[in-house]
């Protein structure tokens, strides 16, 4: 059986971008009998960006629950929260003494940090902490501590597991090889979303359709949706944001008489009610059980305690064959 592990940052609430580029394939795939599911929520990974307890606790449960609402099975997936896991903690020094200083120096993340503060005439490491410099690192451990074969990431991620790749061969090298190296998997089925304005959906970009906001809110940030100029009757371009969102929510047939309206000069008034009616019906059952989990929060904490203990499981005989390996047990 081959293991798979992914995790989410709890940085904000989950939005449509989200759902169909990592929690919806990442559930499908959990169905798949060939595969054991590691899903959690990367609580101290989202410390480098977070500003307050406030934050952490409210986007923490905003993504635990969506995990849950969308439909994983705990009793599938080991589901759970990585601060929990304290054995992926004392794998993450370990591979900290493994790991070359420009290895780091090279991540995306933090090069990007620096480009900008040079652009800015600031210091180059001006407002950057060891928690985003050591990032990689702790996600090598992530993935490391669990023997994980395959990583299902956006291509954002590809990096980050090259990394791993390369923390596992330094420290197989140097003692013995107790690592698995992990793949990167790239899902076809796993989608870049457009946002509002046309650009990619990201947080970043302030362009993004919340999953589980009321249907007001779904219905206002459907509006604000960029459209061109073209006026009731004339053909619509088939290209355009609308369009590309209302066929994530329906089935190939009524994707193409959709395609057929906006062809026919559908007003773009109406294009936006449509595509709210589908989404709204896509979301709502969906919508309805992320409410009751975040009202009974303490039966998704249990859940997560269940999943921390299975995880644990593993990562504690993965600490200890590090261990092991470096010479601190016998
Ligand atoms: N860095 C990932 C992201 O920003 C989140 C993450 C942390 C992760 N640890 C991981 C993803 C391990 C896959 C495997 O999306």
């Amino acid at each position: 059986m081959k293991k798979v592990l992914t995790g989410i940052k709890p940085t904000g609430y989950a939005h449509l971008g989200n759902y169909f580029g990592a929690i919806k394939p990442a559930i499908e795939l959990s169905k798949n009998e060939d595969y054991e599911c590691f899903y959690f929520i990367a609580d101290y990974h989202a410390l480098t960006t977070l500003k307050s307890k406030d934050e952490m606790k409210e986007y923490f449960y905003n993504i635990a629950c969506t995990w849950l609402a969308c439909g994983l099975d705990p009793n599938k997936v080991v589901f759970y929260r990585q601060s929990d896991i304290k054995e992926v903690f004392e794998i993450n020094w370990i591979l900290c003494n493994v790991t070359p200083k420009g290895l780091m120096n090279r991540a995306h993340a933090y090069k990007a940090c620096v480009e900008n503060n040079e652009q800015n005439n600031l210091d180059r490491d001006a407002n950057i902490n060891m928690g985003l410099y050591n990032y990689p690192i702790l996600m090598a451990a992530d993935i490391l501590s669990f023997g994980t074969d395959l990583v299902p990431v956006g291509l954002d991620q590809k990096q980050h597991i090259e990394i791993a790749r390369d923390i596992a061969n330094a420290f197989n090298k140097k003692y013995e090889n107790v690592f698995i190296m992990p793949d990167c998997y790239i899902q076809e089925n796993a989608r870049t979303l457009i946002g509002l304005d046309g650009r990619k959906m990201s947080k970043s970009y302030n362009n993004t359709i919340q999953l589980f906001t009321d249907e007001k809110e779904l219905k206002k940030k459907i509006n604000r949706i960029v459209t061109d100029s073209k006026l009731p009757g004339e053909p619509k371009d088939l290209d355009c944001t609308i369009n590309k969102l209302y066929k994530l929510f329906v089935d190939d047939d009524k994707a193409k008489e959709f395609e057929q309206k906006l062809k026919d000069g559908l007003s773009w008034g109406e294009a936006k009610n449509m595509l709210f009616e589908v989404a709204n019906n896509y979301i709502k059952p969906m919508r309805e059980k992320f409410f009751y989990y975040m009202q009974h929060k303490d039966i998704v904490d249990e859940i997560l305690k269940q999943g921390a203990v299975k995880a644990q499981k593993c990562a504690r005989e993965y600490l200890q064959k590090v261990r092991k390996a470096i010479g601190v047990e016998n």
